[in-house]
């Protein structure tokens, strides 16, 4: 798996040629048909994310490690909130900020190349922050939680999509999984209110899209092929990870 900025670049590329792979991520997980989703956020898991975010109009969500904007751009769609998503990869954010625009969204929309530890934003300056299934690529996993608390007015919330290994010693499950412990690192980032709940029935749909993965025939379809590359390799360790939603504010 591909950890790199230069190779998040790659598979985004990849991803663009695949109409295959974006018909069956969307159809087994059940998102809108606009959303870009390159993660396994589903369109239960959506709709718990919107009411945890709790955004009004005009106010600024910050997607961070946003890939190609699909979440934020259908959060600001539907709360009337403006978007920043903050992205390692120039292509992933290159083709965000073309969606914005096929979608009329580029005037409440700004997509930018930054780090999970460092976005290069103001101090205090968004209202919420949403990493989906994106924490974990992290070095530290401290400094990017320290980084969304700093960007973050007194009072506003993060909102984390992840996973965790259920037994922390289990070298089977990769290293950035065994090192999320959310309701830890939370509240040593600063924050309070924090919450992290388990998500069997998220875990369920990302089991069903794994297996029909592996039944497609990939062909020459590159974002396919590692689709199915991923698959194997996540089945053989998933029971090893739980799935989690974890939501935090920080403090008045
Ligand atoms: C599984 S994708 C999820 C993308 C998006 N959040 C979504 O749900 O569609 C993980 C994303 O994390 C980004 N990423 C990984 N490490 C990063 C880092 N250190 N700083 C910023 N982005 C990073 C990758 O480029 C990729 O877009």
């Amino acid at each position: 798996m591909t950890t790199s900025a230069a190779g998040f670049d790659r598979w985004y590329a990849e991803r663009v040629e695949s109409p295959v792979a974006d018909e069956l991520v969307r159809r087994v997980l059940g998102l809108p048909p606009d959303l870009q989703s390159t993660s396994l956020l589903g369109g239960a898991g959506l709709d718990e994310v919107v009411t945890a975010l709790d955004l009004r109009d005009g106010q600024v969500l910050l997607d961070l490690a946003c890939g190609r904007g699909g979440y934020g751009l259908e959060i600001a769609r539907r709360s009337g909130c403006r978007v920043v998503g903050v992205d390692f990869s120039a292509v992933a954010i290159g083709q965000a900020q073309r969606r914005a625009q096929e979608l009329g969204l580029a005037d409440r929309a700004d997509f930018r190349v930054g780090e999970l530890a460092g976005t290069g934003l103001g101090a205090a300056s968004v209202d919420a922050v949403l990493i989906v299934d994106a924490v974990q690529f992290a070095e530290s996993k401290l400094d990017a939680l320290r980084e969304c608390r700093r960007v973050l007015r007194p009072g506003g919330r993060v909102v984390i999509t992840c996973w965790e290994a259920l037994d922390a010693a289990d070298d089977a499950v990769p290293a950035r999984m065994r090192q999320m412990d959310l309701a830890r690192q939370l509240p040593s980032a600063g924050f309070a209110d924090v919450e992290v709940t388990d998500k069997p029935a998220w875990r369920r749909v990302e089991h069903a899209l794994w297996q029909e993965a592996l039944t497609l025939d990939a062909r020459d379809d590159p974002a396919m092929l590692s689709m199915q590359e991923e698959a194997r390799r996540v089945l053989a360790t998933f029971d090893g990870l739980r799935r989690v939603l974890a939501t935090a504010t920080v403090p008045r």
